[in-house]
């Protein structure tokens, strides 16, 4: 099991449903292999490796409502249970180890997430809510999904962070004449961060509209966040859920839903290259940064009040326990 006890039992995203078709489907989750397959209508997901000789199930098939082996044939049933060893005449009884193992899965919002603690064991937490997705006001579109070499705690800090807008999206999010950020709080309200709303001259979506908008951020999970811009000249909303993938310590893959109001007739792939857009703008400032790892120590790196919403999300990985992707061991020079 991955070292982070922490985020082995957080519900992370690690596919969207429209990338699982009839074959399985590789994805590494907190550097752990995992197969993903579906078998009538439900997604599965286990460790991906065979139990005989480590062979990687994902490179087989799904079959009689099984995962086959590509290796020897096992044939492992839904409960990852081997109910067939070819090798062996079927009157002989298949060896009780003889399982794979399988950790819990759930298709939300039209993704897929995956909590490595093996079935059975402690509550998990529930999915983040995110209640565009089903609201008859709203369309949304699933981001491309995009893979940056860094540690999801920085990935996520980083779509926390209101201040960069006016310098690496420039032109596209924000106006380099306003750059600077209005006092404000971040308030703990239902088991989570919400920061007051943030007035922020913005482009909300890179249609040209330059407007004062309010921005609220509210962070759900450790790898989790949501955004809300709204204009309230328009009653325009742009909504986003954030979610990160921390596939190994220094390579993470964002999954985002992506909403809004209004021109719901626009096609989909406008606001799904408008959200790649972006991200790769961020793409290289996030991997440039150093340490690596979120410094959770908070006298580490220097904080200004347009911060608050990234110190308290260090602030709560920290009361989490979340060991991965922070600085402990190799603290950043205290300031
Ligand atoms: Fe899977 Fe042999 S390695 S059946
Ligand atoms: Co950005």
């Amino acid at each position: 099991m991955f070292k982070d006890t922490v985020l082995a039992k957080e519900w992370l995203p690690v596919a969207y449903s429209q990338d699982l078709g009839a074959d399985p489907l590789a994805v590494k989750v907190l550097e752990e292999r995992v197969v993903l397959f579906r078998v009538r209508g439900a997604i599965k997901a286990f460790k991906d490796l065979c139990i005989h000789r480590g062979a990687a199930l994902s490179l087989g098939k799904v079959k009689d409502d099984c995962i086959v082996c590509p290796y020897h044939g096992w044939e492992y049933n839904v409960d990852g249970q081997c109910k067939k060893i070819p090798q062996q005449p079927p009157n002989r009884a298949i060896p009780l180890k003889a399982k794979a193992i399988v950790y819990q899965c759930r298709e939300v919002y039209g993704m897929i997430w995956v909590r490595l603690s093996e079935q059975g064991s402690d509550a998990a937490e529930p999915l983040p809510y995110y209640e565009e997705y089903n609201h008859p006001s709203f369309k949304t579109v699933h981001a491309y999904a995009h893979t940056m070499n860094a540690a999801a705690p920085r990935v996520v800090e980083n779509f926390l962070d209101v201040s960069h807008l006016a310098f690496v999206h420039e032109g596209s999010l924000g106006h380099p004449d306003y750059t600077e950020i209005p006092d404000y709080k971040v308030n703990w309200r239902d088991n989570h961060y919400v920061s007051d709303e943030i007035e922020v001259y913005a482009d909300a979506d890179g249609t040209g509209n330059w407007s004062t908008i309010y921005y609220t951020f509210e962070i759900l999970r450790p790898t989790v966040a949501r955004l809300k811009k709204v204009n309230y000249q328009t009653n325009e909303i742009f909504s986003m859920l954030f979610a990160v993938l921390p596939q190994e310590q220094l390579k993470s893959t964002v999954f985002a839903l992506v909403s809004r109001n209004y021109e719901l007739d626009k096609p989909d792939e406008y606001f799904q290259e408008f959200q790649q857009l972006i991200i790769e703008q961020d793409t290289g400032i996030v991997e440039s940064q150093k340490p690596e790892e979120l410094p959770l120590d908070l006298q580490a790196e220097l904080h200004l009040n347009p911060d608050r919403v990234s110190i308290a999300y260090r602030k709560w990985l920290g009361e989490l326990g979340v060991e991965f992707g922070s600085d402990v061991g190799r603290k950043a020079k205290t300031i």
